[in-house]
């Protein structure tokens, strides 16, 4: 994202869980602003080694967030990278978490973590049991439980202000949304989406969401077919890397965000949805209303309104980023990574 040499990596640890044999890593990409933090994410990989990929690349992007967001905080990230073939039974998720707790333990505080795609409160509850640097407790323990709910509220925050800058409105009502993968924070999107009177096409690689969408009144699409379908925006809620050259070129609607992690396949593709006249919001943007939140309440002790409020400010950046990009003639992405840049620059 960066040109800058200074921001590498700054640690990267590979270990095997001592009870459980699975791949653990934490990658801490930056700390010039603050300790790391970042969530723990776990799911299933062909190979251990593309979970250490995934958390290279994921941790970069923590960076990217929270330095766009204005928190004082850099980018980390776990993974836990179970094998593909493991039996479930074989491999308790206790156990895994207390490996993965250990290894979280040894960082001492400069690598924070939280939820992410396959953990939720409960597994940060026994990450908690080796550790205490973990965000997102269950209510019950005294955290703020899961931070899906902001980050969707993020992303619609986001989502309007790129509709006013596309359509001169941010006014959803009437719109037609295109939310590809319906996990947790893509059904909230879904959800308020329609609430706020879009028609929403869904789609999900797990056909059984298929009832989620015909429960609240959602449209379906094949996820193969999601990116193409002719719509005002289109939402990438799903896993990384969707966004390639191919993907560009099916691509029919005006303006593409979305809470994904690392949606481009390579950052050049930005150039390529700005030639086509498509705005796409960068996810790192888009996607802090997860963590601007949980800090908000759990460190700065703001209540939830107000912790929401600051969710709500995500709008006011991407206004900022877009009207910047627009005048310059350059891409949103540019400017993001520039003012994540300045503030590296400037901790
Ligand atoms: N999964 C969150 C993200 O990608 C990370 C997170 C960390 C959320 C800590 C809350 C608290 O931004």
């Amino acid at each position: 994202m960066s040109d800058n040499p200074a921001l590498q990596h700054e640690e990267v640890v590979v270990r095997r869980g001592r009870r459980t044999g699975v791949a653990l890593v934490v990658a801490v990409h930056s700390r010039v602003l603050g300790p790391a933090i970042g969530g723990c994410r776990m799911r299933r990989y062909a190979d251990w080694r593309d979970g250490v990929t995934d958390a290279l690349r994921l941790s970069t992007a923590m960076t990217y967030k929270c330095a766009v967001a204005g928190l004082p905080f850099g980018g980390g990230k776990s993974v836990i990278a179970l094998p593909e073939d493991a039996e479930p039974s074989t491999v308790s998720r206790r156990a895994v978490l207390e490996d993965m707790g250990e290894l979280i333990a040894s960082f001492d505080g400069s690598y924070l973590t939280g939820p992410d795609v396959g953990t939720g409160p409960d597994d940060m509850l026994l990450i908690r049991s080796i550790t205490p640097h973990v965000f997102c407790l269950p209510e019950a323990h005294g955290g703020t439980g899961s931070s899906s709910g902001p980050t969707a509220a993020g992303v619609l925050a986001a989502l309007r202000a790129g509709a006013r800058h596309v359509f001169g409105t941010g006014t959803l009502s009437g719109r037609v949304a295109v939310v590809s993968g319906l996990g947790a924070v893509g059904s909230l999107l879904a959800r308020g989406l329609r609430e706020a009177g879009a028609r929403v096409i869904a789609s999900d690689v797990d056909a059984a969401k298929r009832r989620f969408a015909a429960d609240h009144d959602l449209d379906w699409v094949d996820p193969e077919d999601a990116l193409g379908v002719p719509a005002d925006v289109v939402v990438p809620a799903a896993v990384g890397g969707v966004l390639g050259p191919g993907a560009v070129r099916r691509l029919a609607a005006p303006l593409v965000v979305g809470p994904a992690n690392n949606q481009l396949t390579d950052d050049s593709v930005a150039g390529l949805l700005a030639a086509r006249g498509t705005v796409w919001i960068p996810d790192f943007v888009a996607s802090a209303g997860g963590v601007v939140y949980t800090l908000a309440r759990e460190l700065d002790g703001l209540d939830h309104d107000a912790a929401l409020a600051r969710v709500e400010t995500i709008g006011d950046t991407v206004a900022g980023l877009l009207d910047a990009a627009r005048a310059a003639g350059t891409t949103p992405l540019r400017e993001a990574t520039a003012l994540a840049d300045r503030r590296l620059a400037r901790p």
